[in-house]
């Protein structure tokens, strides 16, 4: 079978109105990622040739997420929302005289997968002339409703607000995601629909029964429920994103990822994650974070953009922000921060400490407390931390500094001057001693050592 070329038209241009938002619907974030996103990684995956996007008036940072994704996107805008079939219609010119088949996606239902609209194409090239994916819904509401004839041929989409009660029983549904065999089949259905129904809107899914009085045949795809959920709330929303959590949290564990309690660990739709890793519970991974093999991260650490080497130890408590790398075989211990910052192979920066705008090298020891100064109010300043450079508890590095290699700083040290190769610095007021002071005090407070009171 050859496969037609293809087109696919995305619907973006929905207000969103149920989830009581000023952002536009589609880009709200699932898996640290638009909706929109997820729907076009998903049809850039089936190979389609060109995607076009149905945005609304002022949705210019709509356009930009789907352009990062797609620079090739074509962009239509919908100038009014008067239903879905009138949002396909604003990209009637890119698919009117298209020979290949056409999609239609909608925006909202991001945890569609490529192999879904694969099968919906394979339905296409093998002639049908509308397809549309369906699902058994344990819970119909507010989805259209598929009708079937006797033989199970699908004959009608039937919308909620305008079933009757026979209907709203039927719990196979629309999924939204449509096929039609070539762009003039698309464009003669559109001009027919009409708006007189529940909601005054032209819908697309009267095209069905449009085409089966022309005689055309439009064929229904079963797919599985979990997958073509539509995000229409907020609660919607939060029952995708645990749909594409497990998702995400299985895929990296068949890839070699151990998770103790996997539903305690939150991924991101980029996150990449090695073999032999192992994910303790309570784990937040932001996008933009990879993981390398045999790495291990302790319970409730909070990553974002981090590049995480093979063999490293992050946490427990350990939070990496944006622009960390750390090499292979380094230590980053409880209660530390990390941003902007190398932390090169086997360096062990352990406890409650801060590293911005910095590189530490290999095989250094950053010691407890340590605070790179990074930031002066106004200008942000690197700290350059040489290979195998000892860093004492409680220093304060006041940035733009660098310690150089194998140097070694007093602990409670404030360090606003470079260091050379191999030296000592301190800066810490001389200690004093005042022999016998304490037990004087104590004797005239009448007082044992250890002694006192309790605190109230
Ligand atoms: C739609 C289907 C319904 C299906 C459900 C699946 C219609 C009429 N109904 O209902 O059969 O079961 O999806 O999730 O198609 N949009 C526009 N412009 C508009 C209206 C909508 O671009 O004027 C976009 C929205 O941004 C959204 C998509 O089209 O991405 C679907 O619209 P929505 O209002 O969410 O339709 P549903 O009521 O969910
Ligand atoms: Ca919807």
């Amino acid at each position: 079978m050859t496969q037609n070329s293809v087109l696919a038209v995305v619907l973006a241009a929905g207000k969103g109105a149920r989830m009581k938002t000023e952002l536009p619907k589609v880009m709200h974030a699932l898996a640290g990622a638009p909706l929109l996103a997820h729907v076009l990684t998903a049809a850039k995956g089936a190979s389609i040739d060109r995607i076009c996007a149905v945005i609304a008036p002022g949705m210019e940072e709509v356009e930009v997420v789907a352009r990062a994704l797609d620079p090739d996107l074509a962009v239509f805008v919908q100038a009014e929302p008067q239903g879905t079939a009138d949002a396909v219609k604003a990209a009637q010119s890119a698919f009117a005289g298209f020979a290949g088949s056409v999609l239609v996606l909608y925006g909202d239902t991001p945890l569609l997968r490529t192999e879904t609209l694969n099968r919906l194409r394979r339905e296409l090239d093998d002639g049908a002339d509308l397809v549309v994916i369906g699902f058994e819904a344990s819970d119909p509401t507010g989805y259209g409703r598929l009708l079937l004839d006797d033989g199970g041929t699908l004959m009608g989409i039937r919308e909620e607000k305008d079933a009757s009660e026979t209907e709203r029983a039927l719990t196979l549904c629309n999924s939204g995601i449509m096929g039609f065999r070539n762009g003039k089949i698309l464009a003669d259905l559109l001009s027919r629909i009409g708006n007189a129904n529940a909601k005054g809107e032209f819908y697309l899914t009267d095209a069905v029964a449009l085409a089966r009085a022309d005689g055309l045949d439009a064929r229904l795809v079963p797919s599985e429920g979990s997958e073509v959920l539509g995000v229409n709330s907020r609660a919607e929303l939060a029952q995708a994103e645990a749909a594409m959590q497990a998702r995400l949290r299985r895929e990296i564990m068949a890839g070699g990822a151990t998770l103790i309690a996997p539903e305690t660990v939150f991924l991101s739709h980029d996150t990449k994650v090695g073999k032999d890793v192992t994910i303790e519970p309570n784990v937040i991974i932001g996008p933009g974070v990879v993981i390398g093999d045999n790495v291990t991260i302790r319970g409730f650490c909070h990553i974002v953009g981090a590049n995480i080497g093979a063999n490293a130890v992050v946490g427990p408590f350990a939070r990496l922000r944006p622009g960390t790398a750390l090499g292979p075989k380094a230590h980053v211990g409880n209660f530390v921060e990390i941003k902007q910052a190398e932390i090169a192979e086997g360096a062990k920066v352990n406890h409650l400490t801060y590293i911005g705008d910095a590189s530490v090298g290999a095989r250094a020891n950053v010691g407890a407390g340590t605070i790179t100064c990074n930031y002066d109010g106004f200008a942000k300043h690197r700290t350059e931390i040489g290979a195998g450079a000892f860093i004492g508890s409680n220093t304060s590095l006041v940035a733009p500094v660098k310690i150089g290699e194998g140097a070694y700083i007093g602990s409670g040290s404030v360090i606003s001057k470079d260091v050379p190769a191999d030296a000592l610095a301190l800066s810490r007021a001389p200690q004093e001693e005042r022999p016998g002071w304490a037990a004087r005090l104590r004797k005239q407070r009448g007082r044992e050592r250890g002694g006192g009171n309790n605190g109230t």
